[in-house]
C-alpha cells in the first residue's frame, strides 16, 4: 500500500495569562456582550515576560510532542513553523526551535500563509513522508499576536490571542492520514489584512512607529464575507470530491476567527455543531495556532479510522482544507 502521512501525536502550550473581555472593557469601548455575540470570544491568552518570542511557546510544544511520542528531538527529519510573528525577521523561527529543543538532525524553515499557516506546514510537511524522504516530520502553528496587536484598537484587540501547537506526521501504510487538500491564494486580498510595515516595502522608521504601522490592520467585514463564502466552499468541495456525506465525516476542524464563520461552514457541509471543534471561547483567535490546539483539545474524543475535515482562511488571502483519517487511538 502507498504511504501516507498520518498525524502521531499533538501537543499544544497556552500562557498561564488569561485576557478576558472584562479586563478589555477596561481597556477599549466594548463589552462582553459584544464580543461574545459578534466572536464567541469569552478569553485569549497572552505571553507576558520581556525578550519573549513566539518559538518559547513553540519550544514548549515540540518538546511535550516528543514526550508524548517517546521519541528523541534528534530522530526529527524536518521541523516546520506555521508564524506571522516569528522571532526575528530573519532566521526562522524553526531554526531557534531546532536548536533550543535539540532537533540536531532536523532541517528547518517557516512558512508564512497567516491564518492558513498551519494547513500549509502540514502539507507540505506530508510530502517529505509520502515520498519516503523523512521519517518524522513535526509541523508546528504557533503565532503572538500580542505582539503585533494595537491593545487601542478595539476592533483588533478583543479576537486575537497567544498560543502553540505541535503534531509530528509519520509514514502510514494502513491508508490512515492526509488523503487530500485543496489550498487556494488570491493575493488580491493582501490589502484587507496586513501589517502595513516593517518589511521591505516600509522599513520601520520613527514616521510607521507614530502611524502605528507595525500593528494588525484589517478590514473587518470585508475579510468576514470572503472567509465564509471561501472557507465553507472549499470544505464542502473536499468533501464532494473524497464523496463524503456529513454522516461519514466526524469532526470539522475549522480555524477559530469568528464563531459565525464556523458556523457558516458546519451548515454548508450540513453538519451538525456537535461535529465540529470550537475552542475560540478560550483562546481567542491565534492564527497559526488554532488549528493544531483544537486537535490537542478535543484529541481524546478521537478515533481511529475517524474522517477530519480541516479548513481554514487568513491574510493574504490564503484559504483551503485538508481530508485526513485520524490515525491513533489516543
Ligand atoms: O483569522 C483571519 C481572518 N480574519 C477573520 O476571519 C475576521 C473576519 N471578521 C470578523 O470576524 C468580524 O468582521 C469582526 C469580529 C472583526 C467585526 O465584527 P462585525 O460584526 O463585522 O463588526 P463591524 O466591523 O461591522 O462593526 C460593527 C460596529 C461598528 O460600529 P458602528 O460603525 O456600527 O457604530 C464598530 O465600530 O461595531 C463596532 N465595533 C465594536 N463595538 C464594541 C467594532 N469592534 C468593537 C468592539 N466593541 N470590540
Amino acid at each position: 500500500m502507498a504511504i501516507t502521512a498520518a498525524i502521531t501525536a499533538v501537543e499544544g502550550y497556552l500562557p498561564d495569562y488569561v485576557l478576558t473581555n472584562q479586563e478589555l472593557s477596561q481597556m477599549v469601548e466594548t463589552s462582553d456582550e459584544w464580543i461574545t455575540s459578534r466572536t464567541g470570544i469569552n478569553e485569549r491568552r497572552i505571553l507576558k515576560g520581556k525578550e519573549k518570542g513566539a518559538s518559547v511557546m513553540a519550544i514548549e510544544a515540540v518538546n511535550g510532542l516528543c514526550k508524548k511520542r517517546g521519541i528523541s528531538p534528534e530522530e526529527i527529519d524536518l521541523l516546520i513553523v506555521a508564524t506571522v510573528t516569528g522571532d526575528y525577521i530573519f532566521p526562522a523561527t524553526a531554526n531557534i526551535v531546532c536548536d533550543k529543543v535539540g532537533a540536531k538532525n532536523a532541517w528547518s524553515f517557516d512558512v508564512n500563509a497567516a491564518c492558513s499557516g498551519f494547513i500549509y506546514a502540514l502539507t507540505t510537511g506530508a510530502q517529505f513522508i509520502q515520498t519516503g524522504a523523512h521519517k518524522k516530520v513535526v509541523v508546528v502553528g504557533v503565532d503572538k499576536m500580542s505582539s503585533i496587536i494595537d491593545y487601542n484598537d478595539r476592533t483588533t484587540c478583543v479576537i486575537f490571542g497567544d498560543g502553540a501547537g505541535a503534531v509530528l506526521l509519520e509514514p502510514n501504510t494502513e491508508g490512515l492520514g492526509i488523503i487530500d487538500f485543496k489550498h487556494q491564494v488570491d493575493g488580491g486580498g493582501r490589502v484587507h489584512l496586513y501589517q502595513k510595515a516593517g518589511g521591505s516595502v516600509k522599513p520601520p522608521s520613527i514616521e510607521s512607529v507614530e502611524k502605528k504601522e507595525h500593528f494588525v490592520y484589517q478590514e473587518g467585514q470585508a475579510v468576514f464575507k470572503v472567509a465564509v463564502k471561501q472557507m465553507a466552499d472549499v470544505s464542502y468541495e473536499v468533501m464532494k470530491r473524497n464523496n463524503l456525506t456529513a454522516d461519514d465525516i466526524a469532526w470539522l476542524v475549522p480555524h477559530q476567527a469568528n464563531k459565525r464563520i464556523i458556523e457558516a461552514v458546519a451548515k454548508r457541509m450540513d453538519l451538525p455543531e456537535s461535529k465540529v471543534m470550537l475552542n475560540i471561547h478560550k483562546y481567542g483567535n491565534t492564527t497559526s495556532g488554532t488549528i493544531p490546539l483544537c486537535l490537542w483539545d478535543y484529541q481524546k474524543q478521537l478515533k481511529k479510522g475517524d474522517n477530519l475535515i480541516l479548513s481554514a482562511f487568513g491574510g493574504g488571502f490564503t484559504w483551503g482544507a485538508i481530508y485526513l483519517k485520524w490515525a491513533i487511538n489516543n
